[in-house]
């Protein structure tokens, strides 16, 4: 997928074999040529579902696996609404069978990917990892919530465990090579592959989801952060995976930006006009939050070093030499 795909690029990069596993539901195999093609290294690459016991058996028999970034899941807020049976069996069983077959291959090290939708929007803006959890608007938040309370109970029940949850805020942007990016099905829900569906004219106009919030500029702020930055994250908690224990990291930029104020960056980086027009809020959006991650600072040695005006250009660069995506 989208992340998963930089995540490769990040670890191939430092030296790391890697070994994937996806279904494709949610991404295309192409990407995994581009990560070889970017890098000049070769990935191991098994098609199959999270809750497909014989590939675990198969996957982990013949490779000797240190650790396990879990990236699988569905994550679309909208669909979540309509289908929430659907994202509890693929999101929450198959995670459940995931652990069971990892531990039962010996492999007690876990990276999961978490989702700043775990917070209590309604309590606070600036969130550190000790802000209120719960109170998710969708069951895709649930799920992760659910994941997280999981993992801190098996954690409980066996410390030899090493578990990172990484809680990311916007992940935007692309590798700086254009090669690989953001590949939403269908229209996008989120905000940045609209933006470039726009710019490349795939889309008419990009419809803001209100703008009289109780923000400067009426319209909701978030913490953009280049997936680039949230890649060197994972790479960093690999690291932290030679503790056992269990640990929780935001991973942002900690810089607040309003949907107006990336759609002018965006304009601004690539020197080009984007028609939007506003219209009715979006039901679940919350104003206003964005990341503390100086905890992540402190104990991964990690902090965000692009800018808003890096993830606009990268993007951009990504859909203008891939108007189709990987199609
Ligand atoms: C950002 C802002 C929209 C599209 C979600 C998930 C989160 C993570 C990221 C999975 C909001 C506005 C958007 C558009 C708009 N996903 N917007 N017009 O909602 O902050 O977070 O995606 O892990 O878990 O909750 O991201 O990009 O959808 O929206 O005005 O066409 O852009 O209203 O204010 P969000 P987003």
């Amino acid at each position: 997928g989208y992340i998963g795909s930089h995540i490769c690029v990040e670890l191939l990069g430092q030296g790391y074999d890697v070994t994937v596993m996806d279904n494709l539901a949610n991404s295309n195999e192409k990407a995994l040529r581009r990560v070889e093609e970017i890098t000049g290294k070769k990935l191991r690459f098994y098609e199959a579902d999270i809750r497909d016991r014989s590939a675990y058996d198969e996957i982990f028999s013949q490779n000797e696996i240190y650790g396990v970034i879990h990236m699988a899941g569905l994550k679309a807020v909208g669909e979540s609404v309509r289908k929430p049976l659907a994202y509890f069996d693929n999101n929450v069983s198959g995670t459940i069978v995931l652990l069971e077959k990892m531990k039962e291959h010996h492999i007690k090290r876990i990276i999961f990917s978490s989702s700043a939708t775990v917070y209590d929007l309604t309590q606070g803006e600036c969130l550190t990892e000790k802000s209120p959890i719960g109170n998710s608007t969708s069951p895709y938040g649930r799920t992760k919530l659910v994941i997280e309370q999981m993992l801190a109970d098996l954690y409980h029940s066996d410390a030899r465990w090493s578990i990172v949850m990484l809680r990311y805020f916007n992940p935007i942007g692309a590798h700086v090579s254009g090669r690989i990016g953001e590949d939403p099905n269908g229209e996008p829900n989120n905000l940045m592959p609209y933006i470039t569906q726009v710019a490349v004219g795939k889309r008419e106009k990009l419809n803001i989801f209100g703008n009289d919030y109780d923000t400067p500029d009426g319209t909701c702020i978030r913490d953009y952060i280049h997936v680039m930055d949230l890649a060197g994250g994972h790479s960093k908690a690999v690291r932290k995976l030679e503790e056992q224990g269990l640990f929780i990291y935001n991973l942002g930029t900690g810089q607040p930006q309003s949907v107006l104020a990336v759609v002018h960056a965006f304009e601004k980086a690539n020197g080009l006009k984007i028609n939007y027009a506003i219209a009715p809020r979006r039901a679940g959006d919350a104003p206003k939050y964005y990341a503390n991650a100086d905890k992540a600072k402190t104990e991964l040695n990690w902090e965000a070093e692009r800018g808003i005006e890096d993830m606009c250009r990268d993007s951009w660069n990504w859909q203008k030499n891939n108007p189709e995506g990987y199609r």
